[in-house]
């Protein structure tokens, strides 16, 4: 996704799924939405007082794009921000990359997607994701040679 107007939108998705995040426990919500051969769909990440069980938004949004029959990403959108439970606005912070299984989760469906990342304080980062995960496992590595 090259075209920086589909890139705004992808961001505006992004922005209004962290909305519904659920995250009681760190506070930090994050919103994610990607951009597929079959739309753009969106995820929050989700907590559970069994702390481990959290999933992130890029997850969220992967396998909600997948489940509706996508299977190329083309970009995805994170936002990701510690919220102060306490007056309910947002801490002004740098923007943070995906997690690491969520860099091994995204791989699988297009290791050349762009990943967008906007932080709190309005900065933006972009990379490729096989600048984020070089050298991946991904679905090559299953195929006999
Ligand atoms: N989280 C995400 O949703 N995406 C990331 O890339 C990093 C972390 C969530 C998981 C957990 O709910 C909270 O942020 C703190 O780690």
């Amino acid at each position: 996704m090259s075209d920086s107007g589909d890139v705004d939108r992808l961001v505006e998705e992004a922005r209004a799924a962290r909305e519904r995040a659920y995250a009681p426990y760190s506070n930090f919500l994050v919103g994610a939405a990607v951009a597929t051969d079959r739309g753009v769909f969106t995820g929050a990440n989700v907590e559970n007082a069994s702390y481990s069980l959290a999933i992130c938004a890029e997850r969220v949004a992967a396998a909600a794009a997948v489940a509706s029959g996508a299977r190329r990403i083309e970009a995805v959108a994170v936002l990701g921000a510690l919220r102060d439970p306490k007056t309910g606005d947002d801490v002004p912070k740098e923007p943070t990359p995906p997690c690491g299984a969520c860099r091994q989760f995204l791989y699988e469906f297009n290791p050349d997607m762009t990943v967008v990342a906007v932080g709190s304080n309005g900065k933006r980062n972009q990379w490729r994701l096989s600048e984020l995960l070089k050298d991946g496992f991904g679905p090559k590595d299953l195929q006999a040679s």
